[in-house]
């Protein structure tokens, strides 16, 4: 059985799906069942009774946002209670810094927390995701035009299906102990090339139009954004813009099939982008 923490999540989500089709059991956690749209036979936890479902567990996937204060708590009741192994969803900033620190810090401290732990642990590093540019859906559909800062900011982003794909593989298979892997997609893209990718897989032509990053702050500050968003965003597109984040093939590796393209994935959520 596997417990999937941050079970709602783009990650979580597709992983349990996964862990389904291989014909495992699987625990999801989430803070509200009722609104999660779990698919019937999971079983669902509050985070505040894990504890009562840990028998028979033998693999955790690690959400570090989902488990958040509570992570050395947890990975210490799994060793406890006979769980083999934990796969931290980690990221790419670990391994290649970009942004203010203490963001990278936090996967740090998640990481150091697994592989103290006592269970057989495997990392992924995980690139930027290839959802998270649905941030940039209700300007699309409002205006058919994406406005942000850093036109020219590069990273290779990922599909949350590879990622899902590889924490299951080291979720079921023991090839992956001791691993740590950073997770990328297939080629490194501009944000105006994934402007350019989204607006190829809606049929039309949408441009990136650049914005001096202090206005960009703003402008997520008055939509009622913490703070924290764009600091997060703002500093590490800043390097971005100077040295393109790290392209690796261990998607590849892993799998055996090529990673899945930035244009494949906007082609599946075309919906959130029409108007
Ligand atoms: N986005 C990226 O580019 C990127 C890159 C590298 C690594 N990561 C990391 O990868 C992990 C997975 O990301 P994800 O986008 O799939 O999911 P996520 O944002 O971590 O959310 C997963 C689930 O965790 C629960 N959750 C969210 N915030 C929470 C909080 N403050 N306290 C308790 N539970 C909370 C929510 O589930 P319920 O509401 O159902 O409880 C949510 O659906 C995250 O830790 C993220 O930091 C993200």
């Amino acid at each position: 059985m596997i417990l999937v923490t941050g079970a709602t999540g783009t990650v979580g989500r597709v992983a349990l799906d996964l862990l389904l089709e291989d014909g495992q059991e699987v625990i999801a956690v989430t803070r509200d069942p009722g609104r999660a749209g779990l698919p019937s036979g999971v079983r669902v936890a509050h985070p505040g009774t894990v504890k009562e479902t840990m028998g028979g567990v033998k693999g955790l996937l690690v959400s570090p946002r989902a488990a958040g204060q509570g992570l050395k708590e947890l990975l210490s009741l799994a060793a406890g209670n006979g769980v083999e192994r934990a796969v931290l969803l980690s990221a790419a900033t670990v391994a290649h810094p970009a942004g203010d620190p203490r963001f990278a810090d936090e996967f740090k401290a998640a990481e150091e927390a697994v592989t103290a732990s006592g269970l057989r642990w495997t990392l992924l590093r995980c690139a930027d995701f290839d959802a998270n540019s649905l941030a940039w859906a209700p300007q699309i559909r409002a205006t058919g035009v994406v406005r942000g800062a850093y036109a020219d900011a590069a990273t290779s982003p990922i599909h949350e299906r590879d990622i899902a794909a590889v924490a299951v593989q080291a979720l079921v298979n023991s090839g992956h102990d001791g691993q740590t892997y950073l997770l990328t997609g297939p080629e490194a893209l501009s944000q105006r090339d994934k402007a350019r990718l989204i607006g190829r897989a809606i049929g039309t032509d949408l441009s990136f139009e650049e914005l001096p990053p202090e206005r960009v702050r703003q402008a997520m500050l008055a939509q009622g954004l913490p703070a924290e968003i764009p600091e997060r965003l703002l500093g590490s597109l800043a390097d971005y813009a100077k040295h393109p984040g790290p392209t690796t093939d261990t998607v590849e590796q892993v799998l055996g099939r090529p990673a899945l393209t930035f244009g494949a994935w906007a082609a599946e959520h075309v919906g959130a982008f029409r108007s």
